[in-house]
């Protein structure tokens, strides 16, 4: 995501390929007349977004790290955050339902990287790929949970890192039936804090589509800045090439003279 995922970029030396690539690559394996599955793929140049100077100082944090060195571990302690209405926990077999109900949606999957999930089945294997994220040096997948129900509403992750040059991409949607009530900026803004606090983290960034305007709103809002684009068909979705706008967020709080990533 920059949407939630691109395994090709991933770490090779880890071997780990994203949740979506692997998912798509068993969908294919599966079933080779699915392709990627999807529709989307409308591509279409859009003027570069304003570019800004904002940097990840100016973000409110209220975010509760489980603790400092919470990732040391991390193949045994799940960074759970929390924020004032979200739990961010590892995802659990019992999200099958609401995840179905968000990667099956094709308007929510519009400005997605993969095609839609056509059935539960599909949606269980994205599942075990998202539960299975627990590498604390690739990527990483929370499920964004309504703290009164620990029901899962959403999904905010990082992918792509690449821990030398302390940099990393994030990914993140909402249940269609929970947009526009700020959950979004809350639960990137939480896993934003935990790149940057925790990981040291100095660049995040996030493809998009030029047209999913709600994600450039949220993005815009935490204070990332379109670098440019579009990206020409950066992403392949379905049958499909997509070309994407670049943004990004510097950390300008950490040291400047390149410090060691940490985890
Ligand atoms: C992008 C997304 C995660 C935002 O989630 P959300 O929970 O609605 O986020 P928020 O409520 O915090 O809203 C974030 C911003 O988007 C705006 N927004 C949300 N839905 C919108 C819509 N349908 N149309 C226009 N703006 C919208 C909000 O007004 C807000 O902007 P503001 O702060 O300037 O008012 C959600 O729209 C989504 O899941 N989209 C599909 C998946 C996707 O495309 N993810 C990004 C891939 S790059």
């Amino acid at each position: 995501m920059t949407c939630g995922a691109d395994g090709e970029q991933s770490c090779p030396q880890r071997g780990v390929a994203f949740w979506t690539s692997a998912l798509q690559a068993t969908l294919e394996h599966n079933n080779p007349s699915l392709g990627s599955i999807c529709p989307s793929g409308v591509t279409k140049s859009a003027p570069i977004q304003r570019r800004c100077q904002r940097d990840v100082s100016a973000l409110t944090v209220e975010v509760v790290h489980t603790g400092p060195n919470a990732m040391t571990k991390a193949t045994s302690k799940f960074p759970t955050l929390t924020t004032k209405r979200l739990r961010l926990r590892r995802f659990e077999r019992r999200d099958l339902a609401d995840l179905h109900a968000c990667f099956s949606d094709p308007v929510a999957m519009r400005y997605w990287n993969s095609p839609p999930c056509k059935t539960m089945a599909d949606t269980e294997r994205a599942l075990a790929w998202l539960a299975k994220t627990t590498s604390p040096y690739d990527h990483l997948a929370w499920a964004a949970c309504k703290k009164s129900n620990d029901r899962c509403i959403g999904m905010v992750n990082y992918h792509s890192r690449d821990a030398r040059n302390r940099r990393l991409q994030l990914g993140y949607i909402t249940l269609p039936k929970y947009q526009r009530n700020g959950f979004g900026t809350e639960a990137v803004r939480a896993v934003l804090n935990y790149c940057t606090d925790e990981l040291n983290v100095h660049r995040v960034e996030a493809f998009m589509h030029p047209d999913n305007s709600p994600s450039l709103r949220l993005a815009e809002g935490l204070g990332f800045c379109c670098e440019g684009g579009p990206l020409l068909d950066y992403w392949r979705v379905g049958t499909k090439f997509v070309s994407v706008m670049i943004y990004a967020l510097i950390n300008k709080t950490d040291e400047q003279s390149g410090g060691a990533p940490r985890h």
